[in-house]
């Protein structure tokens, strides 16, 4: 069977076939698939029940594992995962959906969030790869935003305005705007703000997006109100339908995405009942800024 790649109605999402994903890439399908992500930047495989290790190999053919550390409020010992996926489930330890008022749910529902994965980290991810291993009855389809469309559709006046600006990224800015305040020393330590340009170039093409995330919350050389209505009117133009893709999850689905052009979201779905996916997260290889410590 050979690789074959479906455009879907949403010209960045491909539909891939002719790939078992429980079998070690050749390298020229490795190349094909990273050609694809680099045209589209959403890629959907279907049927591919996978482990973690299959998993986190497919991911591997791209770069490297970026490093769950940092991340999130769970700690280690309490990691239900420890095949070195991101757990985005909405399963304890135990494997039961967590207590709806318990510190790691309501953290979580975060990814409700138009966000960027690992925005917040000074080298923010290069692919996500989520597999679907229990789809939820109700909701939870995850969204895509294609923000090389997004940019490209913005007046020139708003380009010129918004090509240098510097945002600052942080888990602390996502989740307080959920009203999740409440952080120890230790956490606040660990979600220091951290600088990203708000216009990014992508490496292999060199088309220009606008690199949003609900974790942004500082404009730098703006005061707070004025730089947050800037993110929230930029945000509010790049996910208009156009510019949309809505993936509803059928089991053993995994999407693929590039995180340097694209914005996502899960939309909210019955937390009485399991939703298990899985994501292997492959670093980036830059910052989109040289760092300095945020003030
Ligand atoms: C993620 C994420 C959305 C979902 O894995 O990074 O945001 O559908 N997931 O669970
Ligand atoms: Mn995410």
């Amino acid at each position: 069977m050979t690789l074959a790649i479906r455009q879907l109605q949403k010209h960045f999402v491909g539909e891939v076939s002719g790939l078992d994903l429980r079998k070690p890439l050749t390298r020229e399908q490795a190349r094909e698939v990273e050609a694809a992500m680099d045209k589209y930047a959403v890629l959907v495989f279907h049927d591919q029940d996978i482990t973690d290790e299959q998993q986190l190999a497919f991911a591997l053919n791209f770069g490297e594992r970026e490093n769950a550390r940092g991340g999130n409020i769970t700690k280690k010992e309490d990691y239900r995962l420890t095949t070195g996926l991101n757990d985005v489930s909405n399963l304890g330890k135990d494997g039961k959906p967590l207590p709806r008022d318990s510190r790691a749910h309501l953290f979580n529902l975060g990814n409700c969030l138009w966000h960027s994965d690992s925005s917040f980290r000074p080298i923010p991810a290069k692919y996500s790869l989520l597999s679907a291993r229990v789809v939820n009855p109700k909701g939870g389809n995850t969204e895509f935003a294609d923000m090389r469309a997004a940019y490209d559709a913005l007046d020139d006046e708003t380009k010129a305005e918004i090509e240098d600006l510097i945002c600052e990224h942080s888990l602390m800015y996502s989740r307080g705007s959920l009203g999740f305040l409440d952080y120890t020393d230790e956490e606040k330590e660990m979600f220091k703000p951290v600088l990203q340009r708000l216009v990014r170039t992508h490496p292999a093409h060199g088309r220009k997006s606008l690199y949003l995330s609900s974790h942004a919350g500082v404009v730098r050389g703006m005061s707070m109100p004025e730089g947050r209505l800037l993110l929230r009117d930029l945000t509010e133009h790049a996910t208009q339908p156009e510019f949309v893709y809505v993936h509803k999850w059928k089991l053993h689905d995994l999407v693929m995405w590039d995180n340097r052009q694209t914005l996502h979201r899960v939309r909210r779905y019955d937390q009485s009942q399991p939703r298990d996916m899985r994501r292997a997260t492959v670093a980036g290889t830059e910052p989109t800024v040289a760092q300095q410590a945020a003030e």
